[in-house]
């Protein structure tokens, strides 16, 4: 189904991700011309504003979070946009929002970027004033739901007016072209699927480390913490794409049958199978930072960092821990999928002297974005004192590959696919329950142990628990 939209609206119109993301993906791809001429862009939020206002505070984000070489088009875009509050709680205010949106020929998008609490009353207004009627589609940014029982909740509540092939739940990890790639790398090349599973994988590492601290989501994020924050989505959709079975077509249905089976493949994580960590004060990028107890203003059970090791119980993964780490104010901004294969079987060169390594695949997601593969090579040499080897990497980089395209960030994809209705990149309700349902355990397990976060020093990679995790098998994570 493609049907495009002639009318977006925008909740949350005024908040922080609109500014970040959402205007400035809109007025890029505007840019490029690929809105379609007619579509109308309302935003809403309880923010007095008048569509003056509005523009002008478009035009202020614009300026702050545009790249330079993309500030084309910016007049033309900020008239496509008009504003009306509405203060989602109560049905006032949704009349004057339907009269705004006008008749929508060919159909409305709708973007809900708002606090989890209001889902369910923007969806009676929007029944309430006819703007669920027809060609209409609903995008949901997280996060959806605390837990499996919330999140049902709100699955719930969007259901009451909206189809599921209506409903566009947005994980931004999915926008990105790295992460899109890897279904590129593993399906549209015939070397890596044949020695994809438990015979010639011996582990798989996914990070996602970041710098950053608390920011400015004290509220929101003391009451998530990394495994929600973090885990429940994005870690585990680059998990389900890394580990789920060739899907017959990149098609939405498809592709989210074959990531749900993953999804429910997740094996209950057991007690040593789990670290927590809170940052306490240190040093990023030689900058000292302080703590999350100073930052939060008191003390917290809250997890900035958790490492986990997972397994997927099914044929293809027998046997292959996947260890995930995620953590905030980590010595750098990475986040990567790194791919361990076993040893050759039998090395032919052992009685020469040299030792073989296993082949590593490393999957730059960002910032690096690029595909590494080591493999063992023969050092140059008449190797009279034995024969030497070395791990080399075979190196694409894909701004190198692909220069000359336009990167886009990841709202611009998955705003575009909202607008045009294609939910392939996009979490269906029952890929969003099984993340719950597996980290709910966890939270539960934490609470039956009594398992509290451990400390570390900003700036380290988490707590030394976590590098025993990990170490306890033998495997030590991809640091460098
Ligand atoms: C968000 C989390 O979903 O993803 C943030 O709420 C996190 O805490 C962000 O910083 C990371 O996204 P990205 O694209 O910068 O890796």
């Amino acid at each position: 189904m493609t049907l495009t939209a002639d009318r977006l609206l925008l909740f949350g119109a005024t908040g922080d991700l609109s500014q970040r993301m959402l205007l400035p993906s809109l007025c890029a791809l505007d840019a490029d011309g690929l809105l379609e001429p007619d579509l109308k862009i309302v935003g809403t939020a309880r923010s007095e504003m008048s569509t003056k206002e509005f523009r002008d505070f478009a035009r202020e984000a614009l300026e702050k979070y545009l790249p330079d070489h993309r500030r084309g088009g910016v007049a033309e875009f900020l008239n496509r946009l008009s504003y009306v509050p509405v203060d989602a709680t109560t049905l006032e205010g949704y009349d004057e929002l339907a009269r705004e949106v006008g008749e929508y020929v060919k159909g409305l998008a709708i973007f809900l970027s708002t606090a989890p609490s209001l889902f369910e009353a923007t969806i009676d207004g929007l029944v309430h004033a006819g703007l669920t009627k027809g060609n209409v589609r609903i995008g949901l940014e997280k996060p959806l739901g605390i837990d499996l029982s919330s999140s049902e909740e709100i699955n719930d509540a969007v259901a009451k007016a909206f189809s599921e092939d209506r409903i566009f739940r947005i994980d931004h990890y999915l926008g990105k072209e790295t992460v899109q790639n890897l279904l590129a790398l593993r399906f549209a090349n015939i070397l890596l699927e044949p020695v994809w599973n438990s015979n010639y994988i011996d582990h798989v590492q996914i990070t996602v480390a970041e710098t950053v601290g608390l920011e400015s989501r004290v509220a929101y994020y003391d009451d998530s913490g990394a495994l929600r924050d973090m885990v429940q989505n994005h870690m585990l959709q680059l998990l389900a794409l890394v580990a789920m079975e060739p899907p017959t077509s990149f098609g939405s249905t498809a592709v989210r049958d074959e990531k749900v089976k993953v999804l429910r493949a997740l094996r209950p994580v057991a007690a040593d199978e789990t670290v927590t960590g809170q940052y306490r004060a240190g040093a990023v990028n030689g900058s000292p930072v302080p703590g999350y107890d100073e930052e939060l203003g008191r003390d917290s059970d809250t997890e900035t960092f958790v490492a986990l090791k997972a397994h997927v119980d099914n044929w293809r993964w027998k046997g292959v821990p996947f260890y995930l780490r995620t953590g905030k104010r980590l010595p750098e901004r990475v986040t990567e999928i790194v791919v361990q294969f076993r040893c050759v079987p039998h090395s032919i060169f052992e009685g020469r002297g040299a030792t073989t390594q296993p082949n590593r695949l490393v999957i730059g997601i960002q910032p690096e974005e690029n595909v590494q593969l080591s493999m063992m090579a023969k050092v140059p040499g008449l190797d009279r004192e034995g024969i030497r080897l070395r791990q080399i990497p075979l190196d694409i980089a894909m701004p190198d590959a692909f220069s000359g395209t336009v990167r886009r960030i990841a709202y611009e994809r998955l705003l575009l696919d909202l607008i045009e209705g294609d939910q392939t990149l996009f979490v269906r309700r029952d890929e969003i329950e099984a993340q719950w349902e597996w980290i709910d355990a966890i939270r539960q397990l934490w609470a039956d142990k009594g398992i509290k976060p451990k400390t570390y020093g900003a700036g380290s990679w988490g707590p030394n628990a976590a590098i025993a995790l990990a170490e306890r098998d033998g495997v030590s994570w991809h640091d460098e």
